[in-house]
């Protein structure tokens, strides 16, 4: 089925109770990644380009991943890989589906392309307010080991380095 976006009315933006298990991940393609760069420009104070998400979609070290439900996209990931070190890069979840497990899900299945790929140390930035995303890293089993001092813009913020030996 083709990912597309639906309008507001036609979609499931209203409060759904409890988590859903309904979602598809899947690999993401070039008719993506228009849907892709509104999620993340609602994401983040500094978003990715849509022509960023393209670029990667060539690249052999890039894993880009997208969650989708009954065709809308909800939620994305991107993965680097160089040889055994792999970096999660990006990844959100619409906030109108937020919370109910979309993350965690799109985060196993790259921890899952991570290790197909024979990478054996997974590294990540978050900042240090973001307590959601810190508290399902630490789910997952990543661990701090260092901070980087006024990494992010928009507002500036220190950035908490994550490790997970996979
Ligand atoms: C981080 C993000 C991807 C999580 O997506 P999500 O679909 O809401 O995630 P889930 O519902 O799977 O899980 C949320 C986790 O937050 C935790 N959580 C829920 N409420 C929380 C709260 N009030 N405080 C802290 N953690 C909370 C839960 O423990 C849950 O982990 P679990 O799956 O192990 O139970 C999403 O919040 C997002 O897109 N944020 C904006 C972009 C962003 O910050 N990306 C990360 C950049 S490093």
């Amino acid at each position: 089925m083709e990912a597309r976006r639906v309008p507001p009315s036609m979609s499931a933006r209203r409060p759904l109770q409890g988590p859903i298990q309904g979602e598809r991940i899947r690999s993401m393609v070039e008719r993506d990644v228009e849907g892709v760069a509104e999620l993340e420009a609602a994401a983040f104070g500094s978003p990715w380009e849509a022509a960023t998400f393209r670029r990667l979609l060539g690249r052999s070290g890039a894993e880009l991943l997208v969650a989708e439900v009954g065709g809308e996209l909800v939620g994305y990931a991107v993965l680097w890989c160089i040889l055994d070190q792999g970096e999660l890069a990006n990844i959100a979840v619409d906030p109108a589906w937020q919370r109910r497990g979309v993350g965690g899900r799109l985060l196993e299945r790259v921890l899952e392309r991570a290790r197909e790929r024979g990478v054996t140390d997974l590294f990540l930035e978050v900042r240090e307010s973001n307590a959601v995303a810190r508290e399902l890293y630490r789910r997952r089993g990543f661990r701090q080991i260092g901070v980087r001092r006024n990494y992010y813009d928009s507002p500036r913020e220190d950035a908490c380095v994550l490790r997970l030996e996979l």
